[in-house]
């Protein structure tokens, strides 16, 4: 069956159908999922009944897959999936959802901000890609926010003036937003701050475009107050309406996203129904701006 491609919502998110991840890809099928990925930013596949093994080939037929480890608050042993998935389920290695006052699950409350996954990595995130194994009865919407129409839509002297600034991320940052800053010494040295570019331009399409995270807290250079209000009004600007798809969970849909050109966000849920979405994810091609120590 030939794969086709109908654009969905705003201009950079697009439904795919005529793959069946089940089986191995063929090299025009990786050809035309790449060619896609670059034309648009997100691609949904729905009637995916694949498992743990048939999405780790799936991702890895793309590119090569990065590991979890040390990414979130779950100690080793209470992983309830190998490390080469992100665990972004609300659930624990008993398979039950986390109680509401769970400090794992209020660090992962983080992911209802908007963001770029492992944007607080020295080499981030290049594709996510999300199954959903079970949803909950309401809400768990994600929401997709095209960081490549954000920044064609800024005035010129924006423009000029974010060209060369260089942003730190980390997930205190983005925790502190929400008023958890209760972390370990060693959770504190784990989650050490990185650097990143604002602007970004996409390899194969040498398009410009916005690199924001909540886990973005300064601007080298600049005071830190200046630059959360500055990045508070970027990222404002970013997710407007105009520039942002809202994807509704079914279950066996997978959702792959380019995490240089977009930022995402979760929607609340119910707590105590379970949310069974499992990631995987690509490796960036290397950092974005040099790391000092
Ligand atoms: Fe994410």
């Amino acid at each position: 069956m030939p794969v086709k491609m109908r654009q969905i919502g705003p201009c950079f998110a697009a439904e795919v159908e005529g793959i069946d991840m089940r089986k191995p890809l063929s090299p025009d099928e990786v050809a035309t999922i790449h060619a896609g990925m670059d034309e648009y930013a997100v691609l949904v596949f729905h009637d995916q009944p694949i498992d743990d093994e048939q999405q780790l080939a799936f991702t890895g037929s793309l590119g090569e897959l990065e590991h979890s480890t040390g990414s979130s608050l779950r100690a080793p042993e209470e992983y309830r999936l190998p490390n080469t998935f992100a665990d972004v389920s609300n659930l624990d290695q008993n398979q039950k959802p986390f109680a509401r006052d769970d400090r794992r699950r209020l660090f992962a409350i983080g992911n209802r901000l908007w963001h770029s996954d492992s944007s607080f990595k020295v080499i981030p995130a290049k594709y996510s890609l999300l199954h959903a194994r079970s949803i909950p009865s309401r809400g768990g919407n994600t929401e997709f926010a095209d960081m490549r129409a954000a920044y064609d839509a800024l005035d010129v002297e924006t423009k000029a003036e974010i060209q060369d600034l260089i942003c730190e991320h980390s997930q205190i940052f983005s925790r502190q937003q929400l008023g958890f800053t209760d972390f370990t010494d060693e959770e504190r040295a784990r989650f050490k701050p990185v650097r990143q570019r604002l602007v970004r331009v996409h390899p194969s399409t040498g398009r410009k475009s916005l690199y924001l995270a909540s886990h973005a807290g300064s601007i080298i250079g600049w005071p830190v107050p200046e630059a959360r209000a500055f990045l508070r009004d970027l990222n404002e600007h970013a997710t407007q309406r105009e520039f942002v798809y809202v994807h509704r969970w079914r279950v066996g849909d997978l959702v792959m996203w380019d995490n240089r050109r977009t930022m995402h966000r979760a929607r609340p849920f119910p707590a105590h129904e379970p949310r069974d979405v499992r990631r995987t994810t690509l490796v960036g091609d290397g950092p974005t701006a040099v790391q000092v120590d």
